[in-house]
């Protein structure tokens, strides 16, 4: 694991019960020999007091944006500037949506918009408010906008619900934070990635298209850019912003997306099909928005490409790695269509009453290989994707060194 050693990083603390755990988090970050500044909103100190963190990390907590005394010294811009990583944990509903927002409210919230270091945010708080399309939202901006989103985990909360919302342990955030920006594992390697569903016309205002909304693919773009690799994102129609610092490529159609895979094809050494791609479209898309003159219509429907298959039997292929989404026979259907379309790897997310990957923040993934077999567990899309692109990189390597 590479060393936090001298390495010097801002804890941010929001307003919320699990912040009692920020106080091991400050102390196990110590104990790793890095040089922590703790910095609180003021819910924060509803729940731990300053002089707590203050004696665990050897430094005066800061908690004021305008302070003169702090502003002759280490201000706010210092601050940002001083931080190698910045870890908000517990990150409250609040905070997440202040900083989504861009809002520059309070000491911590205008220290993230103005460093340039990597961020990470712990989310902790009742599921409820976890769940709700707004809380989500924020989060799916965050991420697009390349923060880290580390769980938050399921459980019983410190409220009485059960459900998503309970913040990581500080090792499993440490372990989080040890990866951000110190993984090379894919430098050097150019990655071309799909995401998103595709939209068929049936005529200029109506589409035959999925549920995808980008999450997973995205996730993964990320993670592969955090690996060091060069990636491009080619990108059906979602509601999320491209991810910083990566290729971006809107498409619409099935065809679309292939003309936009063929112009990598050649260069890219890994190819990952996350696109929940429309097997079929219409065979004619009109040209004038279809009238309703009578009760009922029929579709004529042909195939589109199979762009992963494509990309798996071209004659200079990259690493290929498939998703599959299954609500049936999840493994035996996935392993077939590794072995049908030539794949190097494929990871399949059952789709059930406990599992809905399309749309959610988490999933469930499996990895199959022509040798094995891995349960990457049920966990966030981050964190998912990030053990991913880890599972990737190491056999994609294994690959071009044999
Ligand atoms: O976007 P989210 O809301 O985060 O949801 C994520 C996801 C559920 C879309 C994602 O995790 C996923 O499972 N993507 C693949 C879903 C799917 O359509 O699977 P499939 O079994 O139909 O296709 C198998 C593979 O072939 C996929 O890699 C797909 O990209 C590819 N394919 C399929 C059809 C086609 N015409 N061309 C393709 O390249």
């Amino acid at each position: 694991m590479p060393s936090l050693a001298d390495k010097k990083i801002v804890v941010g603390i929001t307003g919320g019960i699990a912040a009692y755990k920020s106080a091991e988090l400050v102390r196990r970050l110590m104990d790793h020999g890095a040089g922590v500044q703790v910095v609180m909103t003021d819910a924060a100190k509803a729940f731990i007091t300053p002089l707590t963190l203050q004696a665990l990390s050897g430094r005066p907590v800061r908690d004021t944006l305008l302070d003169s005394s702090a502003e002759s010294g280490m201000g706010h811009i210092e601050i940002a500037r001083w931080a190698d990583h910045l870890v908000v944990a517990p990150a409250s509903a609040d905070f997440i949506a202040r900083l989504a927002s861009g809002m520059a409210s309070d000491l911590l919230a205008t220290v993230c918009l103005a460093t340039s270091a990597p961020i990470i945010l712990a989310p902790a708080m009742n599921q409820g408010m976890w769940r709700k399309s707004a809380t989500q939202r924020n989060i799916a901006t965050l991420m697009a906008d390349g923060i880290t989103i580390v769980g938050p985990a399921s459980g019983e909360q410190a409220c009485g619900d059960v459900g998503p919302g309970r913040m990581l342990e500080p090792s499993e955030i440490i372990s989080h934070l040890t990866r951000t920006g110190n993984n090379h594992s894919l430098d050097g390697a150019s990655v071309t990635i799909t995401a998103g569903p595709t939209w068929e016309a049936l005529d200029p205002v109506r589409a035959l298209s999925n549920h995808s909304s980008g999450k997973m693919g995205y996730a993964v773009a990320i993670a592969a850019a955090a690996a060091g690799a060069a990636v491009t994102l080619i990108s059906g129609p979602t509601a999320l912003n491209p991810p910083p610092g990566i290729q971006y490529r809107p498409v619409q159609s099935a065809e679309e997306m292939l003309a936009a895979v063929e112009q990598d094809i050649d260069t890219c050494n890994v190819f990952i099909g996350v696109a929940a791609v429309a097997d079929y479209r219409p065979l004619r898309s009109e040209t004038s928005k279809i009238k309703k003159h009578s009760d009922s219509v029929t579709l004529e429907l042909v195939r589109t490409p199979d762009i992963l298959a494509r990309v798996a039997q071209h004659t200079k292929r990259p690493f290929t790695v498939g998703f599959a989404a299954e609500t049936d026979r999840a493994i035996p259907n996935a392993r077939e269509k590794l072995h049908n379309k030539g794949l190097d790897l494929i990871a399949v997310n059952q789709v059930d009453e406990t599992n809905n990957p399309f749309g959610s923040e988490e999933n469930h993934l499996i990895l199959i290989s022509k040798t094995d077999e891995i349960d990457l567990g049920r966990d966030s899309k981050t964190v998912l994707a990030e053990k991913l692109i880890s599972e990737i990189a190491h056999r994609y390597h294994d690959e071009y060194s044999a």
